[in-house]
């Protein structure tokens, strides 16, 4: 409201932040000082971070900011247009061919984020007359996608294959169908069923989108994602990723045929309609992706570190619930019981966010904790042994 306007006609916003205020469900913003990191500065606070997807450690990897620095000094920062506008660089170009070298596809197509990448995807290949069947715990950008499509939407409960193939079966009258889902997903940490997604949209004539948002750059042989480490990359249609987790960077990819991506530069609102991601952007990224080729170690200690990590969590009894990834939740229920435990490890040194509705469905409130490739033994041993010590409080 400008501070001169009389009336107040958004006076009920305040009443319903009261009302998440008192539901536990009141989210605040916090400024991080310095670069991101496990070693973390946040306001007047400083400890350890798990809270971060920057798996690789690589956002604050010097290699990446040179390349930003010296694609400034060269182009300066703003891309000024959108890509079909003459915004789309050289740089742009040299990301997309390398990134159809590194995802093993004939194309790829970046966009200004992951967000934009689901959703202009999603609404570019499905639409009246059609049928996108989601996962239940889906991304946020695939729902919207899905919504946006104006398909018919069918959701079908978390990694539920049988209820998904009843879906389909019931299909056939559809002009197109699209079944959509995360390969790893964004809060619960474990893994969609791929192959079995795959069986299901070559027995019922569906395209197969995966979301490898969590998981390029951190699962299978190259760092492809989950896809690859199934084996079933060749049976997926659809491959989307973000340059902003792994790898460091700011923006989103889609990789598959050469006439997807040009259906996309054609079709995909958030491409057509958005201003290119600067030019030094895809200058970092492109580094990103040499990084991931020539030190898989990071991967490879990383998941090791992570799954030894969630180990001894649930050692301790802690509900770190079906994840088989570097995201782990501790699953506590109630908003409040995650706003309180996540209150009382920042008091002693360690960011965890509190995950609550409408991010996670009611009753499943937790802590997110991601794990990076740059935490130390000793910041992981840290947090194992603080949450012992917390175990009977909450
Ligand atoms: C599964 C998933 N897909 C897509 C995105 C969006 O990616 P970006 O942050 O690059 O917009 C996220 C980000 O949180 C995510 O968790």
């Amino acid at each position: 409201m400008s501070k001169h306007t009389t009336h107040n006609r958004l006076a009920w916003v305040d009443r319903e932040l009261g009302r998440l205020q008192r539901g536990g469900l009141h989210r605040q913003l916090r400024t991080r000082l310095g670069p991101q990191g496990p070693g973390l500065r946040l306001d007047d606070w400083q400890g350890t971070s798990f809270g971060s997807n920057d798996y690789l450690g690589l956002a604050a990897d010097r290699r990446l900011a040179e390349a930003v620095a010296e694609a400034v000094r060269k182009e300066g920062w703003g891309s000024g247009a959108s890509p079909l506008l003459a915004g789309s660089a050289d740089a742009h170009r040299w990301l997309e061919a390398r990134l159809a070298e590194f995802e093993d596809t004939e194309a790829a197509l970046v966009f200004g984020s992951g967000f934009a990448a689901n959703s202009g995807t999603i609404a570019a290949l499905a639409g009246s007359g059609d049928a996108v069947f989601a996962d239940r715990k889906n991304h946020a950008s695939l729902l919207d996608g899905c919504r946006l499509s104006r398909a018919d939407v069918r959701v079908y409960p978390h990694n539920n294959v049988a209820q998904l193939g009843r879906l389909l079966a019931r299909a056939g009258r559809y002009r197109r169908r699209l079944i959509v889902t995360d390969s790893v997903f964004s809060m619960d940490g474990d893994l969609a069923p791929l192959a079995e997604l795959a069986d299901l949209a070559e027995r019922h004539d569906a395209m197969l989108l995966v979301d490898e948002a969590h998981a390029t750059g951190v699962f299978g042989r190259h760092g492809r994602g989950v896809a690859e480490m199934l084996g079933v990359e060749s049976r997926v249609d659809v491959r989307v990723g973000t340059l902003s987790k792994a790898l460091g960077s700011i923006g989103g990819f889609v990789a598959g045929s050469r006439s997807l991506v040009e259906w996309l530069i054609n079709r995909a609102r958030p491409y057509v309609f958005s201003t290119a991601m600067p030019a030094a952007a895809a200058a970092a990224a492109t580094v990103a992706l040499d990084i991931v080729r020539d030190e898989p170690q990071r991967r490879e200690q990383l998941l090791a570190r992570a799954n030894e990590t969630r180990r001894r969590l649930a050692e301790q009894g802690w509900n770190v619930g079906p994840s088989a990834s570097p995201i782990v939740p501790i699953v506590l229920g109630e908003p409040e019981r995650a706003v309180r435990l996540a209150e009382q490890l920042f008091d002693r040194g360690f960011y965890v966010p509190a995950i609550r509705p409408p991010t996670v469905p009611e009753g499943e409130s937790c802590l997110r904790l991601s794990f990076t490739w740059a935490h130390t033994a000793e910041q992981l041993d840290g947090l194992v042994e603080t949450l012992a010590k917390l175990r009977d409080t909450v």
